[in-house]
């Protein structure tokens, strides 16, 4: 099977690595791929969805795998099925679970699927008037994709005011954030957890846990994910039964019921409270980096999975995962998240046995010297036997790599 992976990041690498550990395969593209995907396969530079679709098509793609949320928001997916190319990932309208938060909120509704008490707003007027009667901390969303930084948690009322006029009146996230989400702050443990669909059919993968914040013990802005692992033990198999059932399968029958089929990966995003889990968000694609800690666990074959699912026929079979934990550590650039710092060059050892470096964002320049090229550049993953040997592996391996301005948590799968 020829393969074309969208996307440039660790959970692409994460993504081709497994892959490319197939029998089916036998071809492997990335657009545009990153210096470490470049040992998998060939990376192909392709501009828009025209000529991604042009390329799956006249290079007899089997398969297009699309791991970021824009281009499936964007319609990427159905100008593939339109040109009879398999792809994993849903159409734009089922996207829109991840690309509007409103309509997110709308289905939950609908469906049931618990989540905090929420109001939206479409003017600013009445926005205020609402944050300035509801108790806080509250948690200000804007509607549309804003890159991972359209959420703002506030602690006072200064703070949500601040957020509502960025988001409404200066137009910080463009039209994304015309509308905004106002909800309540929940308080628990977060969780992510996959589910892989055909539209029917479900697939789920074991839950695992981001740490969004820039520095050990959850202090710090946000950031894309400073570093995960899998399995989460805070998921125990009821819980993750009670998440398949109410949290994830609820809006892909949902939308199955409207035409708009879902063959891809729904990743909820949680918070496991004292009332039970609620749904943060939905995204309609992989985790980053939760992939780079879900995908060494995998004691199967993907591709006839993801194959299966873009054809809208889940194989049937036993999917079973490896025993103990894996662990993945985001190694960030100079000045990430805000303003990283490119071009600084990166040395060490990335050979391990029990683990593998995934690149996000790193390239090679024209003498091959590896270099940063994005703020979350390297994530060191490890696999043991037990959560604390596969933390253990995972800093082990972060000891033989530098580069100039390198950061990272120390407290990645636990203090
Ligand atoms: P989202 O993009 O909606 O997942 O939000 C990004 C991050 O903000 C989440 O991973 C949480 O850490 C936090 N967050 C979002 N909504 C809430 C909420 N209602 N209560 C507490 N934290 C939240
Ligand atoms: N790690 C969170 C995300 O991929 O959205």
């Amino acid at each position: 099977m020829r393969v074309l992976i969208i996307g440039g990041g660790g959970r692409e690498h994460a993504l081709g690595w497994k892959i490319a550990q197939s029998p089916q395969l036998t071809e492997l593209f990335f657009a545009p791929g990153n210096a470490g995907t470049a040992s998998l396969g060939e990376s192909v530079s392709l501009s828009g969805l025209d000529e991604m679709v042009g390329f799956a098509r006249d290079t007899g793609v089997d398969l297009v795998v699309v791991g970021p949320e824009q281009p499936l928001v964007d319609g990427l997916a159905d100008k593939l099925r339109d040109a009879g190319v398999a792809c994993f990932g849903p159409g734009a309208e089922a996207a829109q679970l991840e690309g509007s938060k409103a309509f997110a909120k709308r289905v939950m509704n609908e469906t049931g699927a618990p989540t905090a008490r929420h109001r939206l707003f479409t003017d600013y007027q009445s926005a205020l008037a609402h944050i300035q009667e509801r108790p806080h901390p509250l948690v200000v969303k804007a509607d549309g994709l804003a890159g991972g930084k359209g959420v703002a948690i506030c602690h006072r009322l200064e703070e949500s005011r601040e957020a509502l006029e960025l988001a409404m009146l200066r137009g910080k996230f463009g039209t994304a954030g015309a509308r905004v989400v106002i909800e309540d702050f929940l308080e628990g443990v977060e969780a992510s957890f996959h589910l892989i669909s055909d539209g029917e059919r479900f697939l789920p993968l074991i839950a695992a846990q981001d740490h969004k914040t820039l520095l050990d013990g959850n202090r710090g802005p946000n950031t894309g994910g400073m570093g995960a692992f899998a399995p989460n033990p805070a998921l125990t198999p009821e819980l993750a039964r009670r998440i398949q059932t109410e949290i994830c399968e609820p809006p892909l029958r949902w939308l199955a019921e409207r035409g708009a089929p879902f063959r891809g990966v729904l990743f909820a995003g949680l918070m496991l409270t004292a009332e039970g889990p609620k749904t943060l968000e939905y995204n309609v694609r992989f985790g980053d980096p939760e992939t780079q800690a879900i995908m060494p666990m995998l004691d199967f074959d993907l591709l006839p999975v993801l194959h299966g699912a873009a054809l809208g026929r889940l194989p049937e079979g036993r999917f079973g995962w490896k025993d103990g934990a894996a662990v993945c550590v985001t190694l960030a650039a100079e000045g990430y998240p805000d303003n990283p710092r490119k071009g600084d060059p990166i040395h060490g050892r990335f050979e391990t046995e029990d683990g593998i470096v995934f690149h996000a964002g790193s390239k090679r320049d024209a003498q091959n010297r590896l270099l940063v090229n994005g703020g979350r550049v390297l994530g060191v993953t490890a696999w043991a036997d037990s959560l604390s040997s596969a933390r253990a592996a995972a800093y082990g391996q972060v000891r033989d790599i530098q580069f100039p301005g390198m950061h990272y948590r120390k407290d990645i799968g636990g203090a």
